[in-house]
């Protein structure tokens, strides 16, 4: 059989020889195009880095932000990491044995074949992972992390009541979120805002949220002196006499994190007047600085935050100069969460009988932890007749108007300061009112008063004898949740609202001269008593 020319050109054209012919030429072109491959696929992966930083960089910022970056998020960078490596190895290869081809001046085929071929195979890998990764260009990274029932650790005295759970993670998260500067907690006296960033405190510590942390209480007259001294005390700052707030401003900028907590804020605060950063620039005008006559550096302080406490949700109003800052509302307990506290100072346990009237005590206490634990102290123990007459006297008490403070808890503060005994408990809680507002007020100091003022009931006369008393009296108040412990053994604190009872009390009963305390709400923090201060 004789085969024909068109045949032969049927042959040729045949799907069979075609792909025969085209896998060979792609061969050839391996080792003809081997310098192009090589060129493309660096670009490639040039351009494959470009969108891995972009990406790694947002996942870490979703991390620090305390968010769970996606799992292909993860899977993807782990993808393009190993590329990277592989490619790098062997660029590295290529140019090796470039060199020793070089040597013998020999144009080694089979060496330019698997070149060309390899980097055509990565090309192609390399173009899938960068397809793969524009998709998460346009979608979110990260999700929320699904908030944790056990994971804070809180002091021992701590109620991390639900109604507050929520808060407290917000206040962690808004710490941990770049975009956030300035974070306001506002709610009335004795709600529990001083306790709980006391908290926020010791766990950006203890978590290295921050280089470091310094907390001041401001209070109603402030003290501009005092508060930066504290603060630089905090942070390791010397401050000379002159150009305090520039020395302040520039350690708040020197690009650590640092948190800056300002507790018990009356009025809107100049920040750049105290030395605190509130932009983040190195841009004095905007500051609004006063000329304090020491130069700036340029730091950054995109690192400080601030944290404020206060009463009145004007201030963080007007503190917010933008979204940077952001409030969060401290609202009175629960009844369940009122009731949870006050079952657990006063002792009574579940099994125990509960006396009927225990509740309605609770509720006059307004929902207040600061009211609830000094009730509560007073009734730990005591006999239902003792319930029963707490709650008629606690709805027959007049109420008094003070600025600022809800009338439940002056009424219930009043009666856990009339249920004190022995009555030198009474006199030394009058005693310690007359300190300054947040003092840490001396033992040894109350022990001279006491003597000097005659206040005890007992004739002692010696001042060790004295001093021993006393020691007992401030325990009971402890014990009493009227006193608050100090920073060691030999001082005391009191509550600022408490204080505010106090005063009240004392100018009724007219027990110390008047003049001895300013008109509440003017300065009440002014020096009466003591020099000690914290
Ligand atoms: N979460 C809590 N767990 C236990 N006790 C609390 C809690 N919050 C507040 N208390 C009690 O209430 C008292 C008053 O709370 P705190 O000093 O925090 O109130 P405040 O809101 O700062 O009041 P002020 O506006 O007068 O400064 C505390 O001394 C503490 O005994
Ligand atoms: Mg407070």
């Amino acid at each position: 059989m004789s085969i024909g020319v068109g045949d032969i050109f049927k042959i040729l054209c045949s799907d069979g020889v075609i792909k025969t012919c085209k896998a060979g030429w792609s061969h050839v072109g391996y080792v003809i195009h081997y310098k192009k491959n090589i060129q493309k696929l660096e670009d490639e992966i040039v351009r494959l880095d470009d969108e891995w930083r972009r990406i790694d960089g947002s996942a870490q910022r979703a991390r620090d932000n305390a968010e769970v970056v996606e799992n292909d998020v993860w899977m993807w960078l782990m993808s393009v990491y190993g590329m990277k490596a592989e490619v790098e190895v062997f660029l590295l290869d290529m140019v090796r044995e470039n060199k020793s081809c070089f040597k013998c001046s020999c144009p080694n085929i089979h060496w330019r074949y698997w070149l060309g071929k390899e980097s055509k195979e990565k090309i192609a890998g390399v173009i899938t992972l960068k397809e793969e990764g524009a998709k998460f260009m346009t979608c979110p990274l990260s999700h929320r992390a699904p908030l944790p029932d056990v994971g804070f650790t809180f002091s021992a005295n701590y109620e991390a009541f639900d109604s507050r759970k929520h808060i407290f993670e917000e206040i962690i998260r808004s710490l941990k979120d770049p975009s956030i500067k300035m974070i306001g907690i506002y709610g009335p006296s004795g709600v529990g805002k001083t306790t709980m960033v006391e908290e926020v405190r010791q766990l950006a510590k203890r978590n290295g949220l921050f280089h470091s942390v310094a907390m001041t209480t401001v209070s109603k007259a402030v003290e501009k002196e005092k508060v930066q001294g504290e603060l630089a005390s905090q942070l390791g700052l010397k401050l000379d006499e002159y150009g305090r707030a520039g020395q302040l401003l520039n350690r708040l900028r020197n690009g650590q994190k640092t948190l800056v907590i300002l507790d018990d804020v009356w009025e809107p605060l100049d920040l750049a007047d105290i030395g605190i950063p509130t932009t983040d620039g190195g841009n004095n005008e905007q500051l609004n600085l006063p000329d304090i006559g020491i130069p700036f550096t340029t730091g950054s302080d995109m690192g400080c935050k601030v944290v404020i406490t206060t009463r009145k949700q004007r201030v963080c109003q007007m503190m917010q100069k933008s979204s940077e800052l952001k409030n969060f509302p401290i609202h009175v307990l629960t009844k369940t969460e009122a009731w949870s506290l006050f079952t657990k100072v006063a002792e009574i346990s579940v099994d125990s009988e509960i006396p009927s009237e225990a509740k309605e005590v609770c509720d006059k206490c307004g929902g207040l932890p600061v009211a609830i634990r000094a009730v509560a102290a007073a009734l730990k123990g005591k006999a239902e007749h003792a319930w029963k007459d707490a709650l008629r006297q606690l709805k027959n008490y007049k109420i008094k108007e003070i600025a600022d403070i809800d009338p439940n808890l002056f009424i219930s503060l009043k009666w856990s300061y009339d249920r004190l005994e022995p009555k030198d408990a009474r006199s030394c809680f009058l005693l310690c009112s007359l300190f300054k507002e947040d003092a840490e007020i001396s033992i040894d100091e109350l022990v001279r008063y006491s003597i000097g003022m005659r206040l005890l009931d007992q004739n002692l006369n010696i001042f060790d004898e004295v001093r021993d008393r006393v020691l007992a009296m401030v325990d009971v108040l402890k014990i009493s949740c009227l006193l608050l412990d100090g920073r060691n053994e030999s001082v005391v604190k009191m509550h600022d609202i408490i204080r505010d009872v106090a005063i009240s009390i004392t100018e009724d009963k007219h027990v110390v001269p008047t003049h001895m305390h300013e008109k509440r709400g003017k300065a009440t923090n002014q020096v009466k008593l003591g020099s000690h201060q914290p």
